[in-house]
This record gives C-alpha cells, structure tokens and sequence, in this order.
C-alpha cells in the first residue's frame, strides 16, 4: 500500500498502544524531513520523558525551495497524516498537536484545517496551527519549536533538544509530514509501505512528486516519471543541502537512505534536481549558494560572513570575474565555516559547494581562469 494510493480518511483511528514504539523501530522507518534519522529512536526518546505532557510538532514547513512533496501530500492524504500525529500523541501521551505548516503553503493548510474540521471534537480539541516564516532554517526543529514558543523561528543544535525541552519546555516529537503519515499505515495494516515521495525538478520530462519504491535506483524513478526532457549535465541530490551527483553515477544509486550515507550522499528531503545540458554547473552552484548565504540567521559570524563571502567568490569565478587564487580560497573558506554554528545551516552549504568542487571541478578551473564563457 502506498502513500498516494491509500485511501486517506478511516473514520476511527486503528488502536495502538506503547508496544507500537517496537514496530516502528523494527520497521526501520527513516525521517522524510532531511536527516533520516530512525523515526523509532525518537518515539523512544520522547516516550520515557513524557509526563501526559509531550507535544507533536508536525513537521509541514518544507522550506527546501524545489521541493513540493509535503504540500503534495497535505493536499492529497491530510487524514493520513493527522492519523500519524493522533497516533503518536496516543502513544507518547501527548495532551497537544502542533501543525507547523509554511505560511506561503496556503492550500496545503487549508485541506489540512478542513481535514482537522472532519475529525471528532476531543481529537481537534488537541490540535494548534502554527505558520512557518518562508525561510530555509524555519523547517529545522528547534526553529519550528522556537517559532511556536518565542515566535521566532531561530534554529540552533545545542542541548536541550526538543526531545528533552521542547513546545512549553515539555518534551516534544518534531516529525515530518511524510514520516507521519508512513507511521499512520504501519498503525493501520502492520507495515510501512517501502516507498519514498520524491520531488523531481529541472531537466525532468514531468517535473513534480513521483512516490516510488525504496531501493529504486534513480535512473528506474526518473524513468517511471516520463524520463528526461533533455540529457542531464549534473544530478543535485538531496536538495540544497545535498551534492552534485555525475549522471552516470546518479543513474545507478539505489534511493535508500543506508546504501546512500555509506557512498557519503543523502536523499535530505527527496529532491532530485536535473541540471539541464547546457546549464552552467558554477552559475547555478553561485545561485545556490547566494540563497544558503541569505538564508543564514545572523547568529553566528561564520556562518553569516562565512557564507556570504564564499558566495561571493562563488559569484566572481562564475562571472569570470576572480582572481587566480580564488579557487583555493574557497577550499579554505569551507574549511573554516564547517562546524562553527549553531545549527547545521553553514555545514549543508559546505557539503554541497565542495560536491560542486569536486564533480565541477574543471568547469570552477576554467571560469576561475577565463577561459569559458558563461552560457545563458
Ligand atoms: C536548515 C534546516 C531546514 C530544515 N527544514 C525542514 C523542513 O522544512 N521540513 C522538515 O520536515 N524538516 C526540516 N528540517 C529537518 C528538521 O530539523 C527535523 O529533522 C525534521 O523535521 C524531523 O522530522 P523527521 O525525522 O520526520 O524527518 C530542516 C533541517 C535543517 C537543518
Ligand atoms: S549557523 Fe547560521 S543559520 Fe544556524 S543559527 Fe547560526 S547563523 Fe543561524
């Protein structure tokens, strides 16, 4: 049973109680918010820390500019996923829902509010809405619990973590939408679906939301998809946070989160971004990393001067602009940044520019030394 294929609305939710923590963790279920961190682990978590008091924060903010697969989901399965949040609220005695949904995703939290409308009065008793500010870091999880606290969606990564402190200092489950939804199947018929929802983008024959077996490889998704409009020069992997993958290369990976982290890569959200053929690989890595550098929350001075100074040598090289030490600069500059926020902001960026280094590292020498030409 798929997620897009189930049917969303049961009428009752199925009953599950403490025991459901064991299927989740033997089902392997990963996050789909980016990090695939176990979904079990951090029932567990919150379960032995909650008092009756625990706080679902679910998880719609999908910041992540390419993708469009939590929206897609909170459009077209919004039971589905209230479901897995009434359902982990059950198992974690939880006493309030949070849905923290991007405040430009309009449709999305309409049919999630008319959804909530459709449910009995002691379920929508528990349930809040909270919108995320339209900022890349406003989807991490202590931004989503600031934001709903301080109405400041400010992220960090230091102790405590929601888990412990989180909504009203209670402990707090912050899942994705996705991820919910997977659990609210297991709930109903004893397994998770294998699948994963992907965001195509770019170079896609039908750019959009395919939901596709785990273990596909990414050549057999995109095919399923319509194929490609034009031959790909690059795949970006896992959105902006993620790498540069050589087609050949990308063709060929299985989209599983384990088989994926032991090749250093990761699936982050499910985009898979195909740079067209006559795209420029340094224009549109100087792009990405202008966004990552304004999305900073000026916080930490690595990570606001850091990234904005390696997007403007990005900027220069690709303009054909830099001078002929700018390439070993920005080597050392992501060195520098790496590791010194707050959050993992600065160290996503890192990870894709040297992904951008390494696969693109001809097209940085040439335009670093004048020799290309930018193509529009
Ligand atoms: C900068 C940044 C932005 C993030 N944005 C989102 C987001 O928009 N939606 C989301 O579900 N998770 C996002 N995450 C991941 C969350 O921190 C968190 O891991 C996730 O919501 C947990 O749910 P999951 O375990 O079901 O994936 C982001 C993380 C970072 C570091
Ligand atoms: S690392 Fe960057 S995004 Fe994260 S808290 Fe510090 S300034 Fe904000």
């Amino acid at each position: 049973m798929r997620l897009l294929d189930s049917r969303d609305h049961l009428g009752e939710l199925p009953r599950v109680g403490p025991r459901f923590i064991d299927a989740l963790e033997s089902s392997g279920l990963a996050g789909r918010g980016g990090a695939g961190f176990p979904a079990g682990v951090k029932w567990r978590a919150v379960a032995q820390r909650s008092r009756g008091d625990a706080v679902i924060l679910v998880n719609g903010a999908e910041g992540e500019p390419r993708s469009k697969k939590d929206r897609v989901l909170m459009c077209a399965r919004p039971h589905l996923i209230l479901d897995g949040a009434f359902i982990a609220a059950r198992v974690l005695r939880a006493g309030r829902i949070v849905l923290y949904i991007g405040e430009r995703h309009t449709a999305a939290r309409d049919s999630m509010l008319r959804a909530l409308g459709e449910r009995p009065e002691p379920e929508r008793g528990l349930v809040s809405l909270a919108a995320a500010p339209a900022r890349y870091v406003a989807g991490a999880e202590a931004a989503a619990v600031h934001m709903v606290n301080e109405g400041l969606a400010t992220p960090t990564n230091t102790p405590p973590y929601p888990f412990e402190r989180g909504v009203d200092g209670a402990p707090t489950l912050v899942q994705n939408v996705e991820t919910l939804a997977h659990a609210a199947l297991l709930a109903r018929t004893g397994s998770i679906p294998g699948t994963m929802l992907l965001t195509l983008a770019g170079a896609a024959a039908r750019p959009g939301v395919v939901e596709v077996d785990e273990g596909t490889t990414i050549g057999e998704a995109i095919q399923r998809a319509g194929g490609v409009a034009e031959t790909p020069r690059a795949v970006l992997l896992g959105g902006y946070f993620g790498s540069w993958v050589e087609p050949e290369r990308a063709w060929k990976l299985q989209l599983d989160h384990r088989s994926l982290r032991d090749q250093d890569l990761g699936l982050g959200c499910g985009v898979i971004g195909l740079l067209p053929a006559r795209g420029c690989p340094v224009c549109e890595t100087a792009g990405i990393m202008r966004y990552l550098a304004t999305e900073s929350s000026a916080q930490c001075g690595p990570c606001f001067f850091g990234l904005r100074a390696l997007a403007d040598a990005c900027t220069r090289i690709a303009e054909g602009g830099a001078d002929p030490d700018a390439l070993r600069r920005l080597h050392r500059w992501s060195a520098d940044v790496r590791g010194r926020g707050a959050c993992k902001h600065p160290d996503g960026a890192v990870i894709f520019l040297s992904s951008a280094l390494t696969v693109f590292a001809r097209e940085f020498a040439e335009h670093a030394s004048h020799l290309a030409r930018r193509i529009a």
